[in-house]
């Protein structure tokens, strides 16, 4: 599929994808969401793409929801409409892992896509922001919730009610971003943990994912009972014996996702 507001490639099994509008920083826009929740989806059923990494631009990884889109809209066109809900439901539904590689703006619906990702890289010009008190309305997929999990009730309550942007270094001593690193050396960094993913057991992977996103839903009990259920379950793959034998046998393993 011919994307225009993204920019798709894939290499050695990671797909990186690159928000396209520079015009607006890569504000969303309804076309942008459903052509990166379309993309996404096409990812999780090519078998060629073990990990993915959604990028912006230098200057700004997404500025927010567009705004010049919204302006117009009743309550009843967004509740109606159900604003953001379909894209948002089926990035979530993505199960192969997903970074964002952050630099400059990610703002709004910027820095909550990015929190829909499984984790955060970012350069050392990112800001984060959940600005949208100054629109006169509040975020709307994820940054009074995502947030706030993330980096608990002080900041989350900071940054939605007055505005007010996180640099690098504050998302990282706060859990939001993993990891930080020069602008010139954020796609990099991200590809290559995309690429030490892609080298892992893809069930495994899943798992890992499934596991840490249920953190966030369930009990601790129920977390820990599904988690070490897991656990128990991947001794039924080839990949288990295969992983253990090579490390016992001093040698690379070579997993077969099975
Ligand atoms: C539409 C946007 C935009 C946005 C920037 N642009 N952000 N267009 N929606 N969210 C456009 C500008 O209008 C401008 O277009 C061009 O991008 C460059 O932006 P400038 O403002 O000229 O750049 P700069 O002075 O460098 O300021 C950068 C900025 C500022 C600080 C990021 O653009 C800004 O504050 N943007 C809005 C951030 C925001 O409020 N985000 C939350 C949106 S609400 P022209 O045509 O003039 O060149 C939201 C709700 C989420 O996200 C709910 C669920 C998804």
């Amino acid at each position: 599929m011919a994307y225009e507001t993204i920019i798709l490639d894939v290499d050695n099994h990671v797909a990186l994808v690159t928000l396209n509008r520079p015009d607006a920083l890569n504000a969303l826009n309804d076309q942008l969401l459903s052509e990166l929740a379309a993309c996404l989806t096409a990812c999780q059923e090519n078998d060629k793409v073990r990990a993915i990494v959604i990028t912006g631009s230098e200057k700004a990884f997404a500025a927010g929801a567009d705004i010049a889109m919204m302006k117009d809209k009743s309550f009843v066109d967004a509740f109606s409409g159900d604003l953001f809900t379909a894209e948002t439901d089926q990035i979530m539904r993505v199960r192969k892992p997903i970074i964002a590689a952050v630099s400059g703006y990610a703002l709004g619906g910027g820095c909550e896509l990015a929190m829909m990702c499984d984790f955060i890289i970012c350069s050392e010009s990112a800001k984060f922001g959940q600005p949208e008190i100054n629109l006169g309305v509040v975020a709307g997929i994820g940054g009074t919730q995502r947030l706030t999990r993330i980096v608990g009730k002080s900041k989350a309550m900071d940054m939605n009610l007055t505005g007010r942007f996180m640099d690098a270094d504050e998302a990282e001593r706060s859990g939001l971003a993993s990891r930080v690193v020069p602008v010139k050396k954020l796609i990099e960094e991200a590809l290559g943990a995309a690429q030490k993913i892609a080298e892992k057991s893809m069930v495994s992977v899943m798992v890992v994912k499934e596991a840490v996103n249920r953190a966030y839903e369930v009990p601790l009990r129920e977390g820990l009972l599904f988690e070490r259920r897991m656990f128990h379950s991947l001794f039924a793959t080839e990949d288990q014996s295969e992983g253990m034998g090579a490390f016992l046998e001093k040698r690379e393993a070579q997993f077969r996702d099975r």
